[in-house]
């Protein structure tokens, strides 16, 4: 994710920018670095780490400057370390920048520029930026900038500094938010309103392709096309608190509506070169040596775990064996040189699965990683890491990591399919296609978020709740059973629906709710008459399915999704479960980001 900040003026930049990646550090913090315009020279401090250690290396340095821009960093492209942090430098230091997002082209650019005897010195995407603006820069930084936007794939927020022109601040965007602060005699740019809201309330939105001219008293912005442009100033009302979390109430609300970015953001670039290991993976996977993979994780990954076997073996027609991490660390798994481990993990933290981790290393595995947080013990640990791009998540509830989780699975799905022959082209690219849309469903899905708040009304008050489904839904209601016990604090089971005549039936009563998982047009039938067993018993039912699907007679309340290939119908069906748990929540007066007696990151056994 990452966060940047820039400023002009004549306060203490340095100051300025510290204070301002502070209330970014929620987008990352991996590292943190500024860049300062002196008499002399541009002049960068980075720290690997913590903001707070670049605030004590910095503390007693006194740096006359009017300008400068700053970084807090999430790896993405390279580990977190001192060269791989930002600011970066051209090869001769005329040039720095910053960056928020992921140049999805870098590995051409890279190569383009090495061949024309550029020298790289750190592993990000990054790095090509300032090479290639020296590359086209013929006298005019916008022109330059310009040039560079058609060059540019992906996604970027980026904040240059050109050491020939020490009063000005050059900004361009795409896909990554940039925020323009306007002050007297000062300006601001940032990622996100908080790092300058202490100073001004005044501010532009940049549009895609934007670029922006700022100086001390003048912020110009020009179209790409370099054609300056009228824009509107916003005055910002919200309180400091509320603005960190983007305006939302609470961090898992903001995570919940960041999903359909994290979904580009986990495909940037890799559905296109699926067949180029370099760009999934950290490093190569050879699938074909092996004859047995297990999927290990806890909790919400461990769910994500079970679609990945479902997807798979439907799929590929390979077995998948899935365990929890505290089960498979202690069972003597059968596990030998011919078995790839695939652990799961936000947190990249867990202790469970950590050791699990290391358990199969020592069995001789090879281990893959699904990872969120770079850098982390199982990133390291892991022989190979797949990373899911969801961003810093802090709510203790996971949800924009667990859709995260789901696109690598996918996207590890379609790799193994396609380097075992298991997928003809037209079936790939039919895939393909199912999966490039998902980021649009889930804006669709998160639209009805006024509807779904009635339902969670007018079923807050249940005290049992059952979700219910077959197959693959059965996997995504444990995961809609996890997410109402740990926030909203109301018990609940995820049955296989057809198990609920063995047992649990005797449990419903009136007002019992039960909700059903129907997206997988095989089985609907099947469970459509569980579901009319159990309303038939008194209790209620609410129904999660595709637009079209018949419920008359069966739901009393119903969360219609668009429809979607049932393979990748994971994602949108999770949605409404996300938002039920959170309305809730809410409306049980419960703190939804840090539920009772549970820790974001369970780093013990
Ligand atoms: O960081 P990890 O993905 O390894 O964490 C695993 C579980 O602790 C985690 O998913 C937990 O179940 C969440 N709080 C669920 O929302």
């Amino acid at each position: 994710m990452c966060g940047i900040v820039g400023y002009v003026g004549n306060r203490d930049v340095k100051e300025v920018l510290l204070s301002g990646l502070g209330k970014l550090e929620y987008r990352g913090y991996d590292s943190a670095g500024i860049a300062l315009t002196t008499k002399k020279e541009i002049q960068i401090i980075k720290e690997n780490g913590r903001l707070e250690k670049l605030e004590k290396k910095t503390k007693n340095m006194n740096i006359q400057s009017n300008l400068g821009i700053g970084h807090t960093r999430w790896a993405t492209h390279g580990k977190p370390s001192d060269l791989n942090s930002h600011p970066h430098f051209n090869k001769d230091k005329s040039i720095v920048l910053v960056h928020n997002g992921i140049i999805e082209n870098y590995l051409e650019l890279k190569n383009e520029l090495i061949k024309e005897g550029y020298d790289f010195i750190s592993e990000t995407d990054t790095e090509v930026i300032p090479h290639l603006i020296q590359k086209l820069y013929q006298g005019s930084a916008l022109e330059t900038l310009k040039l560079l936007q058609e060059r540019l794939r992906g996604s970027y927020a980026l904040a240059i500094l050109f050491n020939n022109e020490p009063d000005t601040l050059y900004c361009i965007k795409k896909d990554s938010p940039l925020i323009v602060g306007k002050g007297k005699d000062e300006n601001f740019i940032a990622s996100d309103i908080p790092a300058f809201l202490e100073y001004t309330r005044e501010v532009i939105i940049l549009e895609d392709k934007q670029m922006a001219k700022i100086t001390a008293d003048e912020v110009k912005i020009y179209d790409e096309n370099g054609e300056e442009v009228a824009t509107e100033t916003k005055e910002i009302t919200w309180s400091i608190a509320a603005a960190e979390k983007g305006g939302y109430d609470h961090f898992m609300q903001k995570e919940i509506f960041e999903q359909p970015k994290v979904i580009r953001d986990t495909l940037s670039g890799r559905l296109s070169a699926l067949t180029t290991d370099v760009q999934l993976f950290d490093t190569k996977l050879d699938i074909n040596h092996f004859n047995r993979i297990y999927f290990v994780a806890c909790g919400t990954a461990y769910h994500a775990a079970l679609i990945g076997k479902s997807l798979i073996e439907k799929m590929i027609r390979i077995p998948i064996e899935v365990d929890v991490s505290s089960e498979f660390r202690y069972k003597d798994p059968i596990v030998d040189n011919k078995t790839l481990v695939v652990v799961i993990s936000q947190s990249g933290e867990t202790a469970d699965t950590l050791a699990a981790l290391r358990l199969a290393k020592e069995k001789k595995a090879t281990t893959l990683g699904i990872v969120n947080v770079v850098g982390s013990s199982i990133d390291r640990e892991s022989d190979i890491t797949l990373y899911t791009s969801a961003g810093p998540e802090i709510a203790v509830a996971s949800t924009k990591a667990y859709t995260a989780q789901l696109v690598c699975i996918y996207l590890l799905t379609l790799y193994i399919a396609l380097k075992k022959g298991k997928m003809t082209e037209p079936e790939f690219e039919e895939a393909k296609k199912e999966i490039l849309g998902l980021s649009h469903k889930v804006e669709m899905v998160l639209e009805k978020v006024e509807d779904i708040r009635e339902i969670a009304k007018k079923y807050y008050k249940s005290k049992n709740v059952f979700y219910i489904g077959r197959g693959m839904d059965y996997y995504v209601a444990k995961e809609g059973s996890l997410k109402l016990k740990e926030i909203a604090y109301v018990h609940s089971e995820a049955y296989e629906a057809g198990e609920l005549k063995h047992g649990p039936i005797a449990l419903m009563e009136n007002a019992t709710l039960v909700i059903g998982i129907l997206m997988d047009d095989r089985l609907i039938e099947k469970t459509i008459s569980n579901l009319k067993e159990v309303k038939a018993r008194g209790a209620k039912v609410l129904v999660i399915a595709e637009e079209g699907t018949d419920l008359s007679d069966t739901a009393d309340s119903v969360i219609y999704i668009p429809s979607t290939k049932k393979e990748f119908s994971s994602v949108l069906a999770n949605i409404p479960q996300q938002l039920i748990a959170y309305y809730m929540s809410i409306f049980l007066e419960n703190d939804v980001d840090k539920p009772r007696n549970l820790a974001k990151s369970v780093t013990v056994e």
